[in-house]
């Protein structure tokens, strides 16, 4: 039997719904149930009624499931599966900055902790951080953490005044306007679409032709009739793209702009964490109960 085999018997022996984001390897993207962005799959986790969910994603993903389902058993197949953008700021140093800003309103990104969610107002992910943001008082003061090139963005596009945390994601950061300028002298014409992580999102905001959340960016490619498009964002995400449209050629900005924490589970983890029901992920009761209010009122945005 091979592994997509036994995952799905074991998916069925288990009652278990795979969730697996855009970023993973495609032959566990080829096995899940659900593949998207951040928002989707918490919607896809909010809504399921299988006991078992497992995240073939990162941490703070699978524990956003949690979350929102204190009684189901949550699995990350492994634990090493973190991320170096929510790595970038904690509870306590969360508690500090708002300790200088009473009265600020705290809008944290989904990568962030349990703990530093349960500290926050609102959680938002790529998809609607311009909606959540542009929806608070005209008048409010407002910190948005921990991605500096998301916030600054962010504060672009809605003219809004924020204080912004200084944290990035690794594979986005390293991203440079210059890698955009050298992409559009080999291939002329071809539109070139950004994660609002990248470096190169906020200060060439101009020479970007669209900033997308990675379904966004699936969405794109559904849709475009151009020869060639050139993708800034995690290199996992063109094996969809490419899928749904095969007459397009996307290609990435930089080939080296690989999550290595997204790629710590493969098939075998998988098959695994169906078999021994591992890892399991749980959040202390009242730091789930602080961060569901601020998950749920982003679900239901
Ligand atoms: P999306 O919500 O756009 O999928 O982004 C999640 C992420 O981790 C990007 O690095
Ligand atoms: Fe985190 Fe960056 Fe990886 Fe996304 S790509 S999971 S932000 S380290």
């Amino acid at each position: 039997m091979s592994l997509e085999e036994e995952i799905r018997r074991l998916k069925e022996e288990r009652q278990a719904v795979l969730l697996a984001h855009n970023y993973q390897i495609p032959e566990v993207q080829e096995v899940a149930d659900y593949v998207g962005d951040s928002l989707y799959l918490s919607r896809k986790a909010a809504e399921t009624d299988r006991p078992v969910i497992v995240f073939a994603g990162v941490q703070f993903m699978a524990e956003t499931a949690k979350i929102l389902n204190p009684t189901k058993t949550v699995l990350l197949p492994d634990l090493r599966a973190g991320c170096g953008l929510a790595d970038s700021i904690t509870a306590d140093q969360l508690r500090t900055w708002k300790a200088d800003h009473p009265g600020a309103v705290v809008v944290s990104y989904i990568n962030t902790s349990a703990d530093v969610k349960a500290e926050s107002d609102y959680i938002c992910t790529s998809s609607n951080a311009i909606k959540t943001v542009s929806a608070l008082p005209p008048d409010q003061e407002i910190l948005f953490l921990p991605d500096l090139f998301l916030g600054d963005y962010v504060r672009r596009k809605t003219g809004r005044k924020m204080h912004l945390w200084a944290g990035d994601c690794p594979v986005h950061a390293k991203m440079r306007p210059e890698e955009i300028d050298q992409a559009r002298l080999v291939h002329p014409g071809a539109p070139v679409i950004a994660h609002p992580e990248c470096g190169c999102a906020s200060a060439a905001l101009s020479s970007v032709d669209q900033v997308l959340s990675t379904d966004g960016m699936v969405r794109f490619a559904e849709e475009t009739r151009v020869p060639t498009v050139i993708v800034a964002t995690e290199v996992g995400i063109l094996h969809r793209m490419q899928k749904l449209n095969p007459s397009t050629e996307f290609l990435p900005l930089s080939r080296g702009a690989i999550c290595p924490y997204m790629k710590e589970i493969d098939l075998a983890d998988v098959r695994d964490s169906l078999a021994q029901l591992r890892y399991v992920i749980d959040v202390p009761a009242p730091i789930a109960a602080k961060a569901r209010r601020a998950l749920e009122r982003m679900i239901a945005a």
